[in-house]
């Protein structure tokens, strides 16, 4: 850390003017207040960043850039008023050479200068050669895609291409909670293992950038290159317009289309999911009309012109809160010759279990219009794609190889996202999930979400392994595994035709425990996480999450991924899945597994830890 220097600085302009400053602040860094809610800051030392104290309860201040003069960018920063609750890095090396100085507007109530000196962030704005992102957070997952540090929100942009998948994700890199987005990067060669790349995309003089896709032009069609990743994402500012974006270097950097934007409405419009419709020769592109509750499919030959085809959702589904990233992709259905559409939606409010959540269509699509099947009774049913209360914004890879559809969410909820305990960071992706179409009992066609079969190379030690067990209402207590605070695979196969429920439970040695309780005869799932933990960071987040299991025969067959502050539970193969978050304040260390109403059976029980 550099040393504070304190009181009045005259100081020689690169200008040749002189000022007298005064100045409370760290080496390097000139404070010049100019009224109770504006201060100039003047960057006169070296270090590759400008380390801005945050406080996360205060409001946003609003920073102007100035580069020479001229304005760069604005960013809005939580600078701290009373307490410094964590730093986040300005990158300096572009301005290399240049006079850097931030024109910076807060807003909090105050009446004098004097009361704006006071402020924490003055002293303790320092000049540093590294920012430290070590993952030490009692929280971070230890194998979710997280950003480094910053706030993250949905997924985007997803694309798979030379044995890379690539992963875009709505990104503050100036804070823990939701301003300034843009798309931080990163890649995977297995889904496992992450590597982090610097911003793709940041805001411009059209707004934000909110969420969008990419997918590749082999056919040139755009003109930019057999080779170009194309992009759509939604500028937002006062209104929402979509921008194109390409790039040459395999999606690390991006060129704006200078016609930008590509499609303006007068209503709310965003999350433009397009891919390339080989039948039609043409791009489609779905549009959530989010107020309207409805998904617009525009077609254009090149990404640039766009023509308006058709809008599905009016009245259908769930309703309940505005709809948001869409996605459109045909499956096979299990075991027949069929094929079918799926449309994704996302909602929020208005998920099952309170805030946001995913549901979906199936039904056809003829290159212009979505038809959703009718059920039984003639109406079009509403599917969630995931019964926990932590799975959003989820939408699938572009060009994934060997036809594979695979998906991400991102595993929070908008009721509580901005106020789940962490602190550096807030927020992890879903598991990868591959995704097909089967058929069930009731004769409707359901999306199933397993596992991405990469995943088992997160496998280390089989730390329990139970061929056959009966189980009553005393039950079975096992350990899970210590190393590594916890985190683990359970798979458990239960036999239970002689029992009436099951009850699965993960604990600590404090009492914070997870319910999961298999109801036979009502074939549901329900997941209880009111005594897993910190719960009370928000009234909404305590809560039990109920999925149908889908099965016939009473026998279940579960995947559990535990990580640090995550449950995802796989039924079936995916048939049914719930996602949950929970901050035990001790890592769960028992399962026990009880039966009641009778006797059941475990078939299979193993337990690996995780790397
Ligand atoms: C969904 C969403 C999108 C929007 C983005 C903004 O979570 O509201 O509709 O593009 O987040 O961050």
């Amino acid at each position: 850390m550099n040393s504070i220097i304190k009181g009045l600085v005259t100081i020689m302009m690169l200008s040749g003017s002189v000022v007298t400053l005064d100045v409370t602040a760290a080496e390097g860094v000139e404070v010049n207040h100019l009224g109770v809610n504006n201060t100039l800051v003047r960057i006169t030392g070296e270090g590759r960043y400008l380390l801005l104290p945050v406080q996360e309860s205060n409001d946003d201040a609003r920073i102007n850039v100035l580069v020479d003069g001229r304005l760069d960018r604005s960013i809005n920063v939580r600078l701290a008023k009373s307490k410094v609750d964590y730093y986040v890095p300005f990158d300096l090396s572009p301005y290399a050479g240049h006079e850097v100085v931030m024109n910076i507007t807060t807003t909090q109530g105050r009446s004098t200068v004097r009361e704006a000196k006071d402020d924490a962030c003055w002293k303790s704005m320092t000049l540093s050669d590294t920012f430290d992102t070590a993952n030490r957070e009692k929280y971070r997952p230890a194998y979710h895609h997280t950003p480094l540090y910053g706030w993250m929100n949905d997924p985007n942009g997803m694309f798979y291409k030379d044995g890379e998948w690539h992963l875009y994700y709505q990104h503050n890199p100036y804070g823990s909670k939701w301003q300034n987005l843009s798309w931080g990067h990163s890649t995977s060669k297995d889904l496992i293992n992450w590597e982090n790349h610097p911003e793709a995309l940041e805001p411009t003089g059209l707004g934000m950038v909110f969420s969008g896709s990419c997918a590749l032009d082999p056919g040139n069609t755009a003109g930019y290159g057999d080779d170009a990743v194309l992009g759509l994402y939604t500028s937002a500012d006062a209104s929402q317009t979509q921008s194109l974006v390409w790039s040459n270097d395999g999606g690390e950097t991006f060129e704006l289309y200078p016609a930008n934007p590509v499609i303006t409405l007068e209503s709310e419009a965003r999350d433009p999911n397009m891919f390339w419709d080989d039948n039609a020769k043409q791009w489609v592109l779905l549009l959530a009309h989010a107020l309207e509750h409805e998904m617009l499919v525009f077609t254009s030959p090149d990404m640039k012109v766009w023509t308006l085809q058709s809008s599905f959702g009016k009245g259908e589904g769930a309703q309940g809160g505005v709809w948001e990233c869409p996605d459109l992709f045909e499956l096979p259905v299990a075991g027949s010759d069929e094929r079918k559409w799926v449309l994704i939606c996302n909602l929020n409010p208005g998920g099952p279990f309170g805030g946001s959540a995913t549901q979906y269509f199936v039904g056809d699509f003829d290159g212009k219009t979505f038809k959703a099947d009718a059920g039984a009774d003639g109406k079009i049913p509403t599917k969630w794609m995931d019964f926990g209360k932590d799975h959003y914004a989820t939408v699938s890879w572009s060009d994934a190889p060997d036809n594979r559809r695979t998906v991400i969410g991102w595993m929070s909820n908008w009721q509580y996202a901005a106020e789940v305990p962490t602190m550096q960071f807030r927020s992890a992706n879903t598991l990868p999930r591959d995704v097909s179409l089967f058929k069930a009992a009731d004769g409707e066609i359901y999306l199933s979400s397993a596992p991405s079969p990469e995943l088992t190379g997160l496998r280390d030690r089989l730390t329990l392994n139970v061929k056959k067990a009966n189980i009553n209402k005393k039950g079975r207590v096992y350990d899970l595994p210590a190393a590594n605070d916890g985190v683990c695979e359970i798979l458990l196969d239960v036999d239970a035709r002689k029992s009436k429920t099951v009850d699965i439970e993960l604990k600590n040695s404090d009492g914070e425990r997870v319910v999961m309780r298999y109801d036979v005869a009502a074939h549901t799932l329900s997941f209880d996480r009111r005594e897993s933990g910190i719960v009370d960071f928000s009234q909404d987040f305590p809560a039990v999450t109920v999925a149908p299991t889908f099965e016939t025969d009473n026998k279940i067959s579960l995947r559990i991924f535990v990580d640090r502050s995550s449950i995802e539970v796989f039924g079936d193969g995916g048939r049914f899945v719930m996602t949950n978050l929970v901050f035990p304040v001790k890592p769960y260390s028992k399962l026990s597994v009880s039966a009641q109403g009778g006797n059941a059976k475990i078939e299979n029980l193993r337990i690996f830890s995780i790397k």
